[in-house]
């Protein structure tokens, strides 16, 4: 395949990965795929921006050639380290041994530890300016987003923001690069959320910092490392990361995620009880089976809806487990500031509503009721069940937005 114009001599020259099945070895990605999208300046100095994962190396080398030689690239911009980006850097090495690689500080000392490498090796300093001839290159340090080392390049003179991580999504692309040429944005902004929740909450801060430092440069084109290429609407993915990040700190938006497992069936029953009182209230509810849809897909919800319902039976005294895990994930991912309501049956003792409740109060999340039974759920529970439900879902909908 040849290179894509983005902009009158810069080129998207990226992968689409669809045969990797989880993204970071975590990840689900096999239905969704997602690119490795690199960027080919061309210009007095040649300059790639980005590199891909160590796949497709003939045709990623072939569309850099599709515009220069290999050998005739002066710069390769390592915007960030992680393997996704940089696989390919050891062999790009041998077929371009005089490109300067350009990276932050932090970025260095990866790089010597990743790929042993120290030579023809320049940092760049945030702030610091490049000119390539006609076009400039801007670096901007955004620890965090998503590793300590990462930074932003910013092209001058045609407006381009190569954003990395940030700003980017899962799904490989599939023939449309841009967003104006793309039929299917909701796909992309449903992935773009997947990918914010596994890959960069964690690290809302960082994000929210790293936006405001952008804030007053003219942007003509978001130009991520994954996802679509954003040119009619730059300010869509920048808007919708905002958004996301500020929900580490803010409410979320108005909805329910329910969340359940069910060993025989009891919690089930409880459950579509729990379904029946919260459809009396028309906010949108997701409902997933904790053994059936993989964490990935759940936290997603868990971090944009304020609403949380969790049903889940004690399991030998204990939580149910993989129900366990995922809240232990909504740890590790700061999802916080929920509101939640929880359930289960218990065979013998209870336990799984104490375990749920010292797992998400830490989170700031407010557990407004809670009810667990014996065994099988009595007509009164299901009825608890409901009512209970239809209370927690009028709170929400009365809360502020
Ligand atoms: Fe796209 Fe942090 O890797």
């Amino acid at each position: 395949m040849k290179a894509i114009e983005v902009k009158p001599g810069i080129y998207w020259v990226g992968v689409n990965d669809r045969f990797t099945q989880l993204f970071e070895g975590l990840w689900p990605i096999g239905e969704e795929g997602v690119s490795y999208n690199a960027y080919l300046l061309k210009d007095e100095k040649n300059a790639l921006i980005d590199l891909a994962k160590s796949i497709k190396v003939d045709e990623f080398f072939e569309q850099i050639e599709s515009v220069v030689p290999l050998s005739k690239i002066d710069y390769v911009v390592v915007n960030h380290m992680e393997p996704d980006h940089t696989g390919v850097l050891s062999v790009l090495k041998k077929v371009a041994p005089n490109a300067t690689i350009l990276i932050s500080d932090r970025g260095a000392k990866m790089l010597k530890a990743f790929y042993q490498i120290d030579q023809n090796v320049k940092i760049v300093k945030d702030g610091e300016q490049l000119s390539l001839g006609k076009k400039t290159l801007k670096f901007f340090y955004t620890p965090l987003v998503h590793w300590p080392e990462t930074m932003m390049t910013y092209e001058v003179s045609e407006r381009v923001l190569f954003s990395c991580d940030g700003f980017g999504s899962y799904g490989a692309l599939k023939g449309a690069i841009f967003d104006d040429e793309c039929e299917d944005k909701e796909f992309y902004l449903k992935e773009m959320l997947r990918y914010y929740v596994n890959i960069v909450a964690s690290f809302s801060r960082p994000v929210l910092r790293a936006i405001e430092r952008l804030a007053n440069l003219p942007i003509d084109v978001v130009a991520p490392s994954h996802g679509l290429v954003w040119r009619a609407e730059p300010h869509t993915p920048i808007r919708m990361y905002r958004e996301w990040a500020e929900y580490a700190e803010k409410p979320s938006k108005k909805g329910v995620t329910l969340v359940y497992g069910s060993m025989y069936g009891n919690t089930e029953r409880a459950m579509n009880s729990v379904l029946r009182g919260l459809s009396k209230s028309r906010l949108p509810i997701s409902l997933f089976n904790v053994t059936q849809t993989h964490h990935s897909y759940i936290l997603a919800s868990l971090w944009e809806k304020r609403g949380v319902v969790i049903g889940a039976p004690t399991y030998e005294a204990a939580l149910f487990p993989p129900m366990e895990d995922l809240l232990r994930l909504a740890q590790i991912k700061h999802v916080k500031n929920k509101l939640a309501l929880i359930f289960g049956s218990y065979g013998w003792s209870g336990g799984a509503i104490k375990r749920i409740k010292e797992l998400v109060e830490p989170l700031g999340w407010k557990v407004v009721d809670v009810h667990e039974f014996n065994g099988a759920p009595t007509e009164n529970d299901l009825e608890k069940l409901q009512q209970m439900a239809t209370q927690f879902a009028q709170q929400i909908e009365s809360e502020p937005e």
